[in-house]
């Protein structure tokens, strides 16, 4: 039975969380504490790197401390560190492993850099003693990532965006539409009063058997939209908006299933948090006789547990890294 702290810090959420587990067993989360940055940010329309950095820098003793508390947990049980090392802000994800590999240094216990992306892919399966065969789909702020996942640490990738992720582009659209940062929630909530058929956005690169996705033409799209048609609904446009994206992520994933023959089919970040996105992918993954996990709620936006998560899995397969390991804001899965 091992004990793993997990410091999450590459965007604009602190998070610490303490996981229990042994290899082959069900992981157990005993804490996850989260300090949301957005607050801050929101005034700035997005996140300001140096505000995010610093804010790290204040908030993540005490998110250790309450993290210890919460667990019922003393530091010096703590057998394993572990910090996401990128992708990621430079000067965010320095904090945190900064933070990490001096728990790991004063101690003498081991320090596990993690892939904030891995921390994504795998969070839908954190209730399970094993990671499955399937296809997992990455839609969080910063990446929208189609992968195989043949076991855990095991994986080749069959798509990514070529411009914007699809929680980028929900916020770009957002802030469009004026409505607050982060506008994924926003445009959700909007769309809820508005007719998904009112626009034909564009669906880009469903040709062929094209895996990789673009959403900068729907951008541009919704604003030549709102630049002609000035008694626009905004309801009407998030709607329209939100049916794009929509049919988009459901249909590539499913191309991506038959291609490798899978069986399973995992959602996972901030993205996944989205309603219509969800009952798009149960409606067609029942069609298709596909067995579908979709993320805890949670566990979709950024967190320090899912980090924790591919930590210990890491940890169990005897990768341990050294402190002198640098963290990489362009580190890839
Ligand atoms: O996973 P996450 O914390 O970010 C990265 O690791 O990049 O996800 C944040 C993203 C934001 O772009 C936010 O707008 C989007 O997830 N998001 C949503 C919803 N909730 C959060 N997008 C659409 N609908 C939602 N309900
Ligand atoms: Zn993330």
């Amino acid at each position: 039975m091992s004990i793993f702290l997990a410091i999450e810090s590459s965007c604009d959420e602190t998070a610490v969380a303490i996981l229990r587990g042994e290899p082959g067993g069900v992981s157990e989360v005993l804490a996850s504490e989260i300090a949301s940055q957005i607050e801050e940010h929101r005034e700035h329309g997005g996140v300001v790197p140096e505000l995010a950095s610093r804010s790290h820098s204040l908030s993540l003793n005490g998110l250790v401390e309450q993290a210890l508390s919460t667990a019922g947990i003393a530091m010096a049980n703590i057998d394993v560190f572990g910090a996401t090392m990128g992708p990621g802000l430079a000067s965010s994800l320095l904090v945190g492993s900064t933070a990490a590999k001096a728990m790991s240094c004063v101690s003498g216990k081991p320090f596990v850099g993690v892939n904030h992306l891995e921390g994504h892919l795998l969070s839908p399966f954190m209730d399970r003693t094993e990671v499955p065969r399937h296809v997992g789909l990455i839609v969080s702020g910063g990446h929208t990532l189609l992968m195989e996942v043949n076991s855990a640490g095991n994986y080749t990738r069959l798509g990514s965006t070529r411009d914007d992720a699809a929680g980028e582009a929900f916020d770009k659209v957002g802030k469009m539409l004026g409505l607050p940062y982060p506008g994924g929630p926003e445009i959700e909530k909007a769309a809820r009063n508005g007719n998904s058929r009112a626009y034909d956005f564009p669906r880009s690169m469903m040709q062929g058997g094209e895996l990789d996705f673009s959403f900068s033409g729907l951008k541009t799209a919704v604003l030549y939209t709102l630049q002609k048609d000035r008694q626009a609904k905004l309801e009407d446009i998030a709607a329209s908006f939100q049916a794009a994206v929509v049919e988009v992520l459901v249909d590539k994933t499913i191309r991506a299933v038959k291609l490798v023959r899978a069986e399973t089919v995992g959602i996972s970040g901030g993205v996944s948090l989205n309603q219509q996105v969800r009952n798009a992918f149960i409606e067609r993954c029942d069609k298709e006789g596909l067995e579908l996990v979709i993320a805890e709620g949670s566990v979709c936006t950024d967190n320090a547990a899912m980090i924790g998560f591919a930590g210990l899995l890491k940890y169990f397969a005897g990768k341990i890294d050294g402190l002198d390991g640098d963290i990489d804001p362009n580190l890839k899965l």
